[in-house]
């Protein structure tokens, strides 16, 4: 169960396009000046180093980050860059606190980076090592440092129970990162059971879901089942896709080449930020014909 550790695939072409996304609403929703909270499902270690054994030995990063990393580096074209992306550069310039890249932040680092002191964390993560690491990340952001501050909750729990419990928040404004690894088959049936659940508890959150593209029926009838969700609970929705090259039957044989993000309730500014920033990053980062990008919204 445990087998699965993205330290292997941070800063891959999927972190690319899901750490985007994340950023770009919560940025989007920490402007107002009313508390929100951020849930992560399925959070990961939270800040990733490059130089690590697993990272070296995937090579992923080469996939994703590293290729849109020399932009950043060159000051010229960092100034032309599409806003969504130039703010995703510069969070992760940032973590570094130099150009080279040393560090990748995962979800909770970048979302909780942008979180105020009215806003509340709320992350979960089932590995014991990743929670460990994860732990020691919490020192790093900027809400309170303190477990015992009811602002921020790390919990070695099944994220689709801890999501349950958390909804609605206090708030009444979140913002919630679902991102199984989808290993377990059963990931795929969870976050569509989840997802109901969730709009019927708290139907004016906003919803991220991370998923594999794969050429197999459980990864495409996840997207007509998150379609048909927001349909019947008359939610707002849009579906972003990254892909490098040719998409694959597994996730594992020959790497994964594509990913998306489906959106409940997304800033209606997402759509147009993304379609300034992914035709660039599409080109970027394909290997082959195959590579691109597609976004798709709710029409209401
Ligand atoms: C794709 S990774 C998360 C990456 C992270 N969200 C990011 O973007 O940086 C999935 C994580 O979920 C953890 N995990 C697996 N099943 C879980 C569950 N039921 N509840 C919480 N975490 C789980 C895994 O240990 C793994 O660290």
């Amino acid at each position: 169960m445990f087998s699965y550790r993205h330290a292997f695939h941070a800063g891959n072409h999927a972190d690319v396009l899901k750490h985007m996304i994340l950023l770009n609403i919560c940025q989007y929703m920490t402007q107002k000046d009313k508390p929100l909270t951020y849930i992560d499902t399925h959070a990961g270690v939270g800040v990733y180093q490059m130089g690590n054994p697993m990272a070296q030995k995937s090579g992923e990063a080469q996939t994703g980050i590293a290729k849109l990393w020399p932009m950043w580096q060159n000051k010229g074209q960092r100034n032309q860059l599409p806003p969504m992306l130039h703010a995703y550069l510069q969070h992760i310039f940032e973590l570094n606190g130099a150009d080279e890249l040393k560090h990748y932040p995962g979800s909770p680092y970048i979302a909780s980076r942008n979180l105020r002191e009215i806003d509340r964390l709320r992350v979960f993560e089932l590995h014991p090592t990743d929670m460990r690491l994860l732990d020691e990340m919490i020192n790093r952001i900027n809400l309170p440092d303190s477990r015992d501050d009811k602002r921020v909750l790390f919990k070695t729990v099944d994220g689709f129970v801890g999501l349950k419990a958390n909804i609605p928040p206090a708030s009444r404004r979140g913002l919630v990162l679902i991102d199984p690894s989808y290993e377990i088959k059963d990931d795929y049936t969870k976050v569509a059971k989840a997802m109901k659940d969730a709009l019927i508890r708290f139907p004016t959150g906003t919803y991220c879901i991370w998923y594999p593209v794969l050429a197999r029926q459980e990864s495409r009838n996840l997207v007509t089942q998150l379609e048909r969700i927001a349909a019947d609970a008359g939610a707002k929705w849009l579906h972003a896709t990254l892909a490098v090259g040719e998409v694959q039957p597994a996730q594992m044989a020959a790497g994964l080449q594509a990913s998306g993000m489906f959106v409940f309730n997304p800033p209606y500014t997402l759509a147009d930020d993304l379609k300034a920033a992914l035709p660039l990053v599409a080109d970027k980062l394909k290997t082959d014909a195959a590579g691109g990008y597609e976004i798709a919204h709710s029409k209401n």
